[in-house]
């Protein structure tokens, strides 16, 4: 895929991989929609990112509030006249120790990790069904099969996204020529993970230009880094019985947070 020129959509555009990839792709002479919830920064980034040839535009989107999406996806639409493809980075990131084990923290995550995508999608289909084209790619995580101590509530989020990217890509290509990618990163160095020590993280530059290469070799499945990849993917083959001798400090991770018990 070529993105030359191309009409692209952009959540979680203020975030350290969605604004990294907003600059590479802005490179590229594409039309950029921009979405996240601080409009300030939108506003900043298009700023930024206008020249030459691109142009970018920019609305505040909370992606847990459908109308929002509708919103956002029909601006785009009146704009550009349409969207050749989606890129949704929105996402948090949110411990949920088992000492306080707390519905809320799961709901939000779903919310705003899973059916932020699911709404994009659901206002998205229609217009790539009519053009006949389309790509969208969605970030899932790259520990998306085993569960994680201490991050049932991210993880139970990125593995809907992951499911529901799977089920939707063979019959979307199909049926109506369009792509369907699931974008799996370890870790990355953004904001996101400031407080958490990882060790192999990736930049937030070099994460975009591996997802930015993957998409135009229309890889469905974008995983990296390499090292953290053999590493998850071999525990994924562990029987439970060796998978719950990894100790749960290690798993959770450094820098996740002490919590007292009630
Ligand atoms: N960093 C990592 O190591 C890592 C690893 C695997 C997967 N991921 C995933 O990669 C994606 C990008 O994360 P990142 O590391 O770039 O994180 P980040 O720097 O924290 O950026 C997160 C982005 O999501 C937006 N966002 C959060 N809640 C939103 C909401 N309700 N509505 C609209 N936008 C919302 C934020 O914008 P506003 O605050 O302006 O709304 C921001 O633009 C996330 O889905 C994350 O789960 C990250």
């Amino acid at each position: 895929m070529e993105f030359k020129e191309k009409r692209v959509l952009i959540s979680g555009a203020t975030g350290g991989m969605g604004y990294e990839i907003a600059k590479l792709l802005s490179k590229e002479d594409c039309k950029l929609a921009l979405f996240a919830r601080r409009g300030d920064r939108l506003k900043e980034i298009a700023d930024e990112l206008t020249y030459d040839k691109t142009r970018c535009i920019y609305k505040k989107c909370d992606v847990s509030k459908r109308d929002d999406i509708r919103d956002a996806v029909s601006f785009m639409v009146k704009e550009f006249g349409g969207i050749d493809a989606a890129i949704l980075t929105a996402g948090v990131l949110i411990p949920n120790p088992i000492q306080t084990f707390d519905s809320s923290i799961i709901k939000k995550s779903i919310e705003i990790n899973f059916m932020g995508i699911v709404y994009f999608i659901e206002y998205i289909l229609p217009i790539m069904k009519k053009q006949r084209s389309g790509m969208i790619a969605a970030i899932s995580t790259l520990p998306d099969k085993r569960g994680v101590p201490g991050w049932g509530a991210y993880g139970a989020s990125k593995a809907a996204v992951s499911w529901l990217m799977e089920s939707l890509r063979a019959e979307a290509k199909q049926r109506y020529n369009i792509s369907i990618v699931t974008i799996k990163p370890g870790s990355v160095e953004t904001p996101m993970i400031e407080d958490y020590h990882r060790t192999g993280a990736v930049s937030a530059r070099r994460a975009a230009e591996i997802i930015i290469n993957g998409l135009k070799k229309e890889k469905k499945v974008i995983q990296f880094p390499l090292s953290q990849v053999l590493l998850v993917r071999i525990q994924d083959l562990l029987p439970p019985f060796a998978y719950d001798l990894i100790p749960v400090d290690v798993a959770k991770g450094e820098g996740y947070p002490e919590v007292d018990e009630d």
